[in-house]
């Protein structure tokens, strides 16, 4: 009885206790993410409905855009977290990474900083959603010379790899992991990103996923209902996050 309405649950309802978001934008001004120290707050009292215990902040570091650094995202991670102890806000634990856009600055960082890890060498990247940069493969091949292991932010939005999904294994093949962004799933991007979400885990391609929230309005789509099978292919990625907080 009432089958039908049973049809959909919301991601935000099967997080494992161990999961780790490892894609978020809580730490406040410093991108288009959360943009006070309330909003934060507010943010990451909705994470803790899901069950969330720990969270990975990955500020955007983007040429001309967001020029931030290991030493403002530290900064502003430590003002998060002074606020965060002083209302006894302890349900979630907070660190940061990064979110790199692969860009001219981004191989003059490899070259000369250290990078904000995920965890141990694992970090965090991003490609234009227009097209991917010309030396992308180069990038890819520098980053683990380094010692680094990139993980490829929601490869599922880049709309130039829809129609030639053997770029995807080939960029498995050149050592990117993936992360799937949980919102692809909701059809918060539209039905193209949706199906190629789905699509990437079907082929066993996705490595981990994250939530990406910037604002409240992201959440929202997050408790949406999905459909149990889709539930069914996420579930074990989702329980591959519990990685980065080992
Ligand atoms: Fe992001």
């Amino acid at each position: 009885m009432f089958s039908f309405l049973q049809k959909k649950t919301a991601l935000t309802s099967i997080f494992p206790s161990d999961f780790v978001d490892i894609h978020s934008h809580f730490l406040p001004n410093i991108d288009d993410g959360s943009k006070s120290l309330d909003e934060s707050v507010a943010l990451l009292r909705r994470m803790q409905g899901y069950g969330i215990k720990h969270i990975i902040c990955t500020p955007h570091v983007m040429e001309s855009v967001w020029e931030n650094s290991s030493e403002t995202i530290q900064q502003k991670l430590d003002v998060l977290n002074t606020h965060l102890k002083s209302i006894n806000f302890t349900a979630i634990s907070i660190s940061a990474a990064a979110e790199y856009m692969l860009d001219a600055n981004f191989d003059r960082l490899l070259k000369t900083e250290k990078l904000r890890p995920l965890k141990d060498n694992y970090i965090l990247v991003e490609l234009s959603f227009l097209n991917a940069p010309v030396n992308l493969y180069e990038t890819l091949f520098n980053m683990q010379i380094a010692g680094y292991k990139p993980v490829l932010a929601h490869p599922e939005r880049y709309s130039y790899y829809h129609n030639n999904f053997s770029d995807y294994k080939k960029l498995k093949d050149a050592g990117c992991l993936f992360q799937l962004n949980l919102l692809s799933l909701t059809n918060y991007y539209g039905p193209e990103v949706a199906i190629a979400a789905q699509e990437l885990l079907k082929r066993g391609l996705i490595d981990f996923a994250g939530t990406d929230t910037h604002k409240h309005h992201h959440l929202d789509f997050l408790e949406k209902g999905i459909d149990k099978k889709v539930l069914k292919l996420i579930e074990p990625v989702l329980k591959a996050n519990a990685f980065f907080g080992k």
